[in-house]
């Protein structure tokens, strides 16, 4: 561990993935001998790890870069509030980096709307940081070229929590889901190789964690990377591997696509007796009008069967899902077709979104035409619904 005064504050939001990054990123940083803190105000280096997949998500990190200007040592920004506000900001010396999705989303157009920003590093590009860091004096730096994830960066041995960690199986994404922009700002998909996994499952094991979650955008359509000779290994060998490995007390994994799922991986789920009984599988859309247009590349139909199959061969078990109401062109009776849906299945839980367009994707060429009220009407009505199923099947 090398010495090193400056301490840092990470932020992070959006998913699992990001809380992962983020133990990651801490995790190099510590390696460099920084100190983490919990207030931006007792830190040198503010980190901002965001997400896109929404635009509500992505709206929190604006104030809250806003907010973070007001301790900006940039002239620029104390003249600015100056200007605003007439007080003087303290004067604070913090370097502040947007990291993740955002940065890769938006690059060089960070600087423009958040002159107090430093630095912006895309996720492919988190094992940089800290050399970054290391360079940054007054100059803006750009660090968003979309590579590969050195295997390293998820061997430094830190975890946040004692118990509990995700384990990244996959990063990126190659479905092209119409609305979603998560191929842009993480890619295309990248497995890692099994057996990088499995010495990290080992590792974290070593420090006393029983309870691991496996990681990708998309879990069954991995294939490890292929290194050498070895004979690849898909999703459902992992998952029989990961079950082997001793001092594992329980293990699950986040999320499936419906497309990739199959009857073989609820027997493999059924069988393994570390495997966690509970499986998160968006339908996004009860419409198959809708599907279509989404890319998602199965139908209701398709959908109901495999739930069916779920919970004939895996007793026990829990379903979640994730909707998004309001896509463009939605009619009420696409918006029926979604309710009836969620009122047959009884998910366990259900995640509910509003659409909103993304950057790059497919559905922001088409007009955005569902009004902001039909959207929250909609969004009410099928959380009212999966409020009532989950109370009842609480009881
Ligand atoms: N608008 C609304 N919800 C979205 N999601 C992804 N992209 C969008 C978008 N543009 C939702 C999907 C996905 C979850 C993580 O976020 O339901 O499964
Ligand atoms: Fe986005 Fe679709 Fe990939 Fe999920 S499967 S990350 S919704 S493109």
């Amino acid at each position: 561990m090398k010495e090193n005064k400056k301490k840092v504050y990470l932020k992070y939001w959006g998913c699992q993935m990001n809380v992962r990054d983020s133990e990651v990123i801490c995790g190099l940083l510590k390696k460099e001998g920084y100190g983490l803190v919990n207030e931006p105000d007792k830190a040198d280096i503010i980190l901002l790890n965001t997400c896109s997949v929404r635009e509500h998500a992505e709206d929190k990190v604006w104030s809250e870069i806003g907010r973070i200007g007001k301790l900006s040592p940039l002239d620029f920004v104390q003249k600015t509030h100056k200007i605003k506000t007439g007080e003087t900001p303290r004067p604070t010396n913090k370097i502040v980096g947007l990291v993740g999705c955002m940065a890769q989303a938006y690059k060089q157009k960070v600087f423009d709307r958040a002159p107090n920003v430093n630095f912006v590093v895309g996720p492919s590009d988190i094992d940089k940081i800290p050399g970054i860091i290391n360079r940054l004096s007054t100059t803006k730096i750009r660090e968003t070229e979309g590579t590969i994830r050195p295997e390293d960066i998820y061997h430094t041995g830190f975890y946040e929590k004692r118990n509990n960690t995700y384990v990244v199986v996959s990063e990126g994404c190659s479905n092209y889901c119409s609305y979603c922009v998560v191929p842009y700002v993480r890619g295309d998909l990248k497995n890692r190789n099994h057996k990088d996994i499995i010495r990290e499952v080992e590792e974290a094991v070593g420090k006393g964690i029983t309870k691991i979650t496996l990681l990708g955008q998309n879990v069954n359509a991995y294939l490890s990377k292929v290194i050498s000779s070895q004979p690849s290994v898909n999703f459902i060998e992992l998952l029989k591997l990961v079950n082997q490995i001793e001092g594992i007390e329980e293990f699950s994994f986040i999320t499936s696509h419906p497309k990739d799922t199959s009857v073989e991986l609820f027997r493999v789920m059924a069988s393994l007796g570390k495997l966690k009984k509970s499986l998160h599988l968006p339908i996004q859309s009860g419409s198959d009008r809708i599907l279509a247009m989404m890319n998602r590349g199965y139908t209701k139909k398709f959908y109901l069967e495999l739930v069916t199959n779920y919970r004939k061969i895996v007793k026990d078990s829990v379903l979640s899902t994730d909707i998004i109401v309001g896509y463009p062109q939605e009619t009420d009776k696409d918006f029926q077709e979604t309710f009836d849906l969620v009122k047959d299945i009884e998910f366990d839980a259900a995640y509910i979104f509003k659409y909103s367009a993304r950057p790059n994707t497919k559905a922001a060429e088409l007009a955005d035409d569902l009004p902001r009220a039909v959207k929250e009407k909609r969004h009410k009505i099928i959380l009212d619904l999966q409020k009532g199923i989950s109370k009842k099947k609480r009881c």
